[in-house]
């Protein structure tokens, strides 16, 4: 795990322009962290999709052509805290729908605060979560004889770059069935004045959050950072609808990470890239499925139109 992390800094430092992936952002203090996004003012992703979930619940259990004469299997990619997938499960309660919900992460400790926080409210659904690689355990359920439906919700498909959303849902759609359905949750395009508040909160708690990276690398891999001696700078382009963070040293300066056994130079405003968080329109979301077996079989969107919960159907 540490030799990866290492791995990935050195090639991501030695590049042109430096990155850095945002699967490190989740240690313990980064889910915290993010845990508070979600409940920011500004973070409107996450109540978009709540509206969504609390307000077409009906339409969703419709076009999910869940059938309550079958036995369905709901797999949920990233536990998350549940909150949203608790107002699919009450309904489907409602609805006398019988299914078993499959909850995979990778993390045990998000499983398990999942499991708490869904029985807690809803102590007679069957959970059944998987730890493990998504697609490891995807792979596993495959030959199951229930139809599924796999949520992967909070615009978590939006951290990927597009060429890397399009292999990771054919690979999907490779490990369904037909007939077996894809709840995909995507923020939309919309202006800056928006989007940007989201990524760079007044409290501080996105900079927080993009600034734990240094701290992880000191912490992980003896590095020296100056953690004053950087800021966190998002960025957002309306046109093409890509938000991008960026770590920015705010003057020239060497780092020694003594795990890698290098010393990393960086000059004033220079900046690594440590996140990509796509917004999507239907052309996009039309592009990054056109090599799988997915069709889109509606669109349900919140008030406002800030975020969509697109059903596909697997061919
Ligand atoms: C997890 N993911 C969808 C979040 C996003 O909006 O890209 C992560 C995040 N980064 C900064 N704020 C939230």
């Amino acid at each position: 795990m540490i030799e990866q992390f290492a791995k990935d800094v050195d090639i991501g430092f030695s590049a042109q322009e430096k990155t850095l992936s945002s699967k490190y952002f989740y240690n313990k203090l980064g889910d915290e962290l993010f845990v508070k996004i979600m409940n920011m003012p500004e973070y409107y992703l996450t109540r978009a999709e709540l509206e969504i979930f609390t307000q077409k619940t009906t339409e969703m259990i419709e076009h999910l052509e869940l059938d309550s004469r079958r036995h369905f299997e709901l797999i949920e990619l990233g536990a998350g805290d549940g909150t949203k997938t608790k107002k699919l499960l009450a309904a489907m309660n409602a609805n006398s729908v019988s299914y078993d919900y499959i909850p995979i992460d990778i993390s045990s400790n998000a499983l398990e605060t999942l499991v708490a926080n869904v029985s807690k409210d809803l102590p007679n659904i069957s959970i059944k979560p998987r730890q493990g690689d998504y697609f490891e355990c995807l792979h596993s359920l495959k030959n199951s004889d229930h139809p599924k439906v796999v949520l992967f919700l909070g615009s978590n498909i939006g951290n990927m770059p597009d060429d890397i959303a399009c292999q990771f849902l054919q690979h999907l759609s490779d490990n369904l069935n037909a007939h077996d359905k894809l709840l995909l949750g995507v923020d939309l395009i919309k202006p800056a004045a928006i989007v940007l508040p989201a990524y760079n909160d007044k409290k501080g708690i996105t900079c927080a959050f993009n600034l734990n990276l240094l701290q992880r690398m000191n912490d992980e891999l003896e590095a020296d950072f100056n953690i004053e001696a950087f800021e966190h700078a998002p960025e957002y382009d309306e046109v093409s609808g890509v938000a991008k963070s960026y770590i920015k040293s705010k003057c020239e300066q060497e780092v020694v990470i003594k795990a890698i056994g290098k010393t990393y130079h960086f000059s004033a405003g220079e900046k690594i890239q440590t996140e990509i968080s796509r917004k999507y329109s239907d052309k996009i979301v039309n592009d990054i499925i056109s090599d799988t077996e997915f069709d889109v079989v509606t669109k349900m969107t919140d008030n406002n139109n800030y975020f969509a919960d697109y059903v596909l159907n697997k061919k």
